[in-house]
């Protein structure tokens, strides 16, 4: 897999961590197991110690099953016990044709997992995604699920 050349020319506009993150999560896309949709979703989660967590979007036969890139990492680091806070979680897909996908923003669920990781580390990380072709860098998740659910 490779990044399209108008990613490409936007990832090496970025910080050094930020090109890390979207890197790590072209390497997640090769992992992706989609037979379904045919859509390969990649996540990368860079935490404060420098480590990178993995996911890719995991499908099957019966639908509902399958989970999402974001939350196959978040939960992978939840489990994992590693305490290193998260510093960013970057997003890439690649369509059916196997070229980027332009766009790549997280699902409702997704958004839900991404700020209650936020909220449990007390600290804010950045979301990076593509949308309609441009690499939007967002400084907390919290800015993606506004009137959150909490009781
Ligand atoms: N998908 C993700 O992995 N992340 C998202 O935020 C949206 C959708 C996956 C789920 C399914 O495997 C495929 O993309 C098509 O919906």
């Amino acid at each position: 897999m490779e990044f399209t050349k108008s990613f490409d020319t936007q990832v090496n506009k970025l910080s050094e961590e930020e090109q890390v993150v979207f890197k790590a999560a072209l390497k997640a896309v090769e992992n992706s197991y989609s037979p379904y949709s045919y859509f390969k979703v990649g996540a990368a989660l860079l935490l404060k110690n420098g480590e990178t967590i993995l996911g890719s979007n995991q499908e099957n036969v019966a639908y509902p099953s399958g989970l999402c890139a974001e939350r196959t990492a978040l939960f992978s680091y939840g489990s994992s016990g590693i305490k290193s806070p998260i510093k960013i979680l970057a997003i890439i897909a690649f369509d059916k044709d196997q070229t980027q996908s332009d766009t790549c923003s997280p699902c409702g669920s997704c958004r839900q997992v991404m700020l209650e990781y936020e909220q449990i580390q007390k600290t804010p990380y950045k979301v990076l995604f593509c949308y309609d072709g441009k690499i939007e860098i967002l400084k907390s998740s919290a800015e993606l699920l506004p009137y959150a659910f909490h009781f």
